[in-house]
């Protein structure tokens, strides 16, 4: 089984690009399932992901959105996090937010279940312990599962392997989303998980993060408010492709998957 996974999409040439071109993508990886961290796709109308733009990217072929930090930005997200199974919002996060923090993805027969949580350093929400949320959903979710994938959507590096490695044996897939910045470590843990500690962003090329650099550098500068518009270069698609045993219990191969447009 192959799970194709792509990192935060940013802004709406990072929306369209994916949009475009997720199907042949699926196809050229052999892909049995993608999930897409969509927290951004809607930069431009505020930050955060829309209702449409959730839509337009389940309609392309996510068959997981997971989110992050700006998971409730767009208020017309809410009713959907709350009724649709395929749309995460991070699950160690105050039981009265909208939406879930985990969902069971059948994929050919067999149940994924798919985790999203946020990291506690350097991030500005009341986050729980995500050690003890990931302990508590397997605990939970025990014989509704065959594997189990989980986006760690955190800033810290430290936090994510510290986590990863904490579950690697009981995760199979583990990826870590939000610097948009992918990182070259793509590998499988001792106990068979696949990992890397961050995937990458889909969106504007040789910017920062997907926005204009010269207006992030007056904003260091100066500290003066600014408006943050994303860049006008081309899109690249980055994400990584994780492989797993014929039997489920580990990941055999990870690769990372770069895309220029
Ligand atoms: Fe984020």
């Amino acid at each position: 089984m192959k799970i194709l996974c792509f990192g935060d999409v940013v802004a709406q040439s990072g929306l369209d690009a994916l949009c475009k071109n997720l199907h042949l993508l699926k196809k050229e990886f052999s892909a049995d399932a993608v999930i897409v961290n969509g927290e951004n796709a809607s930069m431009g109308q505020g930050n955060g992901l829309s209702a449409a733009d959730a839509e337009a990217l389940l309609a392309a072929g996510a068959d997981v959105i997971t989110g992050g930090n700006h998971s409730f930005r767009q208020k017309s997200l809410y009713g959907m996090l709350d009724d649709r199974n395929d749309l995460l919002r991070p699950a160690n996060l105050h039981g009265s937010c909208p939406g879930k923090g985990y969902t069971v993805l059948p994929v050919n027969g067999v149940n994924l279940l798919v985790v999203n949580l946020i990291g506690r350093v350097d991030t500005d929400l009341p986050a729980s312990c995500p050690f003890e949320t990931l302990d508590r959903i397997l605990k939970d979710m025990e014989g509704q599962y065959d594997a189990a994938a989980v986006d760690f959507h955190a800033e810290a590096t430290s936090e994510k392997l510290a986590l990863a490695h904490y579950f690697d044996g009981r995760v199979q897939i583990f990826f870590g989303t939000h610097t948009h910045v992918p990182t070259a470590d793509a590998q499988i843990l001792p106990k068979g998980c696949g990992y890397i500690t961050d995937l990458g962003m889909c969106g504007p090329s040789c910017s920062a993060l997907g926005l204009r650099p010269d207006i992030i550098a007056r904003k260091l500068i100066t500290g003066l408010p600014c408006r943050f518009e994303p860049a006008a270069t081309p899109p690249v698609l980055q994400g990584a492709l994780f492989t797993l045993s014929p039997f489920l219990s580990s990941c055999t191969k990870v690769e990372r998957i770069e895309k220029k447009l």
